[in-house]
């Protein structure tokens, strides 16, 4: 009922953003929860879980920002849904060392396919962030739930690859001797192992031997083991993940707002490699006040790159079609 009041009363579509939280109570989650309390353009803030969220909520709400904040259980998900413009899931099992994202399918699969069906149902015009592993299935479940409900818009649905891009920025950095801030790399393809490409022949760092090229990529692309093996079974990547996460659900607000030129790399529907049988790609996304406004080709790649993205293509059919699948299977 706020949101609606600010809205007529505005004259920019910036006046009212309601973003939902899935999975708040989590390593990922509450870290999230508070850096979208301290995002402005928010104005209601819905955490859920299925435990724990009120808990996050209550203490996130104490951060003096201008944002309703409200902790939902299971029976509160409608409400939680219901009139939001954004909608971040990152509810799922994590990754233990020697697991693959792909390991972590059987659990998060259905987690996911029951909360973009809940979305598809209660918030069917919102833009949803997708942070659960394995992204590169993950993000195909929604769609074919949002497909079997009659409500899919490719322009709304994002897998969350922004910590690619904030490890490729910082790892070049190390190994360069810059400031990361000022490292602005792109990485396509999709979000695990190999299907990760940094597209380093488009930044200042093309000249890198060779040996130093391809370690510095196997870091980008295999950079979330670090941190598995650190937490050494505590989990994976959950402050860094936050604020990449936080970082994307910004740019989507500032798209829905109609600010120019949000552009972030994301797994999206994609018309890229679509004649070859790869349905979601990741590349540099315009975000607008429809959610995806254009998709950008991937520029001039060095024959190298050519090679990785050639492979990541192989991989992504295989995981593209496993997500697919599992809804046809169990719908
Ligand atoms: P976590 O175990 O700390 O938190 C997950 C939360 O999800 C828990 O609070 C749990 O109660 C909740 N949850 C489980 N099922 C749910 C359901 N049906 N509805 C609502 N909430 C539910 O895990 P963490 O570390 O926060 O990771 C979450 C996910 O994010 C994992 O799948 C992980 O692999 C993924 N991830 C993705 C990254 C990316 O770059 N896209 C990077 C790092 C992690």
């Amino acid at each position: 009922m706020f949101k609606s009041a600010a809205r007529s009363f505005s004259t920019s579509p910036a006046a009212a953003y309601k973003v939902a939280v899935l999975g708040a109570g989590g390593g990922i989650g509450q870290p999230l929860s508070l850096l979208m309390k301290l995002n402005h353009k928010v104005t209601d803030l819905a955490l859920y879980d299925l435990r724990g969220a009120p808990g996050v909520a209550a203490d996130v709400s104490h951060v003096p920002t201008n944002s309703t904040v409200k902790g939902y259980e299971p029976e509160g998900l409608e409400e939680a849904l219901t009139g939001s413009d954004v909608i971040v899931i990152p509810a799922g099992v994590p990754r233990k060392p020697g697991m693959t994202r792909d390991d972590l399918f059987n659990t998060n699969a259905s987690i996911v396919r029951d909360l973009a069906k809940a979305a598809a149902d209660y918030a069917p015009n919102a833009a949803v962030c997708i942070i659960s592993n394995p992204v590169n299935s993950t993000v195909p479940i929604v769609a074919e739930v949002f497909k079997s409900k009659g409500v899919y818009n490719p322009k709304k649905l994002f897998g969350v690859t922004t910590l690619d891009v904030l490890r490729a920025s910082r790892f070049v950095s190390e190994v360069a001797g810059t400031n990361p801030v000022d490292e602005h790399v792109t990485v396509v393809g999709g979000h695990s192992g190999i299907t990760i490409v940094p597209l380093l022949s488009q930044t200042k760092h093309k000249n890198l031997s060779e040996e130093t090229r391809d370690a510095l990529i196997h870091r980008i692309q295999f950079g979330g083991d670090e941190v598995v093996q650190a937490k050494n079974g505590a989990g994976s990547a959950t402050l860094s993940m936050a604020q990449a996460g936080a970082r994307f659900a910004g740019a989507v607000l500032n798209g829905l707002a109609g600010e120019q030129d949000v552009v972030e790399p994301t797994f999206v529907d994609s018309p890229l490699f679509k004649d070859e049988g790869v349905d979601f790609f990741s590349s540099k996304v315009t975000l607008g006040v429809e959610g995806v406004k254009a998709i950008h080709s991937l520029g001039e790649l060095s024959s190298h790159e050519e090679e990785l993205v050639k492979k990541a293509k192989e991989t992504l059919i295989t995981n593209i079609k496993k997500g697919v699948d599992f809804v046809k299977q169990n719908p």
